[in-house]
């Protein structure tokens, strides 16, 4: 039979994710302009805040698309939508008020649409889960933000309304509101600081062990398709990327580790594998003793990645160039996933 390892509910997900950034991109515009049309200095504060949290989690958001391994690009509706706003932001017809309302309910929307993603992916897949883990910091601060904005939009509007200012004790509502969502959220895992090629190669392995996981577990053929096409893709471009930055980059520093040379050849055996199984009926018995064979094979390979020569890279290198090598491994891996989609689409 011919294996095609498409599946249409992690291709709506991704369209979701690819609406996502591009809001995020019009979010970021729009705090800039607010920031340009404002003067009192605590709400240019937090308007300022705002504006970091937001670019970073744009950065977040990024990593999780390539993390998540199908790609999309944004619905026709969305870019409109965006456009629409745009326009209305620069419309001097409108109040500050008037903006900053309509930025709260992008805001709304922004959280909203990374929640359903969160769930959406719970019922789809675990692993799923897994590559969106670090969106769950972009969903609390959209949370956060809007509670913030809602007070900005008492302050600006009392003000608009009757020239003063309202009532005391506003900023330390907005705090208690922020403090009941981590409640909601759970500890949050900050991710101020930026991932090293480890975390991210980490991140990488622990999606694949999911995924395993998933195939084992299922009962329907159809799933164990779908979670194979994604593993597929996944160790593919994962493996490609290694290849393109960290292992060269190890042996310029130690060539004569072993382990670097062996790590080739153990991709090499994972990729035939992988194709093999590929052709296989995921109802025929030899498609399960064949994946029980690749993991195997890939949890040892795993094992010495990270006990052996993940840690090598830090004998030689910094904190700083180990988040340069990780941004390097994410747009190789990105690169090739973008290669993959069009060849795949070509057939
Ligand atoms: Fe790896
Ligand atoms: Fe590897």
């Amino acid at each position: 039979m011919v294996t095609t390892l498409d599946d249409k509910k992690r291709s709506a997900i991704a369209m979701k994710l690819a609406d996502m950034r591009e809001t995020q991109n019009l979010i970021i515009s729009n705090d800039q302009l607010l920031l340009s049309q404002v003067d009192d200095r605590e709400i240019r504060e937090r308007l300022s805040d705002m504006l970091k949290d937001d670019q970073k989690n744009l950065s977040i958001l990024e990593t999780s698309i390539v993390q998540y391994g199908v790609k999309s690009e944004p619905r026709d509706i969305t870019l409109k939508l965006v456009e629409q706003v745009e326009k209305m932001m620069q419309d001097s017809e409108l109040s500050l008020y008037d903006k900053i309302s309509q930025h709260e309910l992008l805001k709304h929307q922004q959280a909203m649409t990374g929640i359903i993603i969160h769930k959406a992916a719970q019922v789809v897949g675990a692993d799923i889960d897994a590559a969106l883990a670090p969106m769950n910091t972009v969903n609390f601060e959209n949370r956060a933000h809007q509670e913030q904005l809602k007070g900005i939009m008492e302050i600006v509007g009392t003000r608009e309304l009757t020239g003063k200012d309202p009532d005391q004790g506003l900023w330390a509502r907005v705090q208690d509101s922020v403090a009941a969502l981590t409640g909601v959220f759970g500890s949050v895992v900050s991710r101020s600081k930026d991932m090293t090629v480890i975390d991210i190669v980490k991140m990488d392995h622990r999606k694949v062990d999911t995924l395993f996981t998933e195939i084992e577990n299922t009962d329907s053929p159809q799933k164990a398709q779908e979670y194979f096409g994604q593993l597929y893709k996944d160790l593919s471009a994962h493996a490609e990327a290694e290849e393109q930055t960290w292992y060269p980059t190890l042996r310029k520093y130690d060539d004569s580790a072993p382990g670097v040379a062996q790590a080739y050849d153990e991709q090499a055996e994972a990729k035939i594998l992988l194709e093999q199984i590929k052709t296989l009926s995921p109802s025929s018995p030899e498609f399960k003793t064949r994946i029980n064979q690749l993991k195997n094979l890939i949890q040892e390979h795993v094992r010495k990645e990270e006990s052996n020569l993940l840690d090598k890279l830090k004998d030689h290198m910094s904190d700083e160039q180990l988040v340069e090598l990780g941004k390097e491994f994410q747009l190789a891996k990105s690169r090739i996933q973008d290669e993959t989609s069009r060849t795949s689409s070509a057939v």
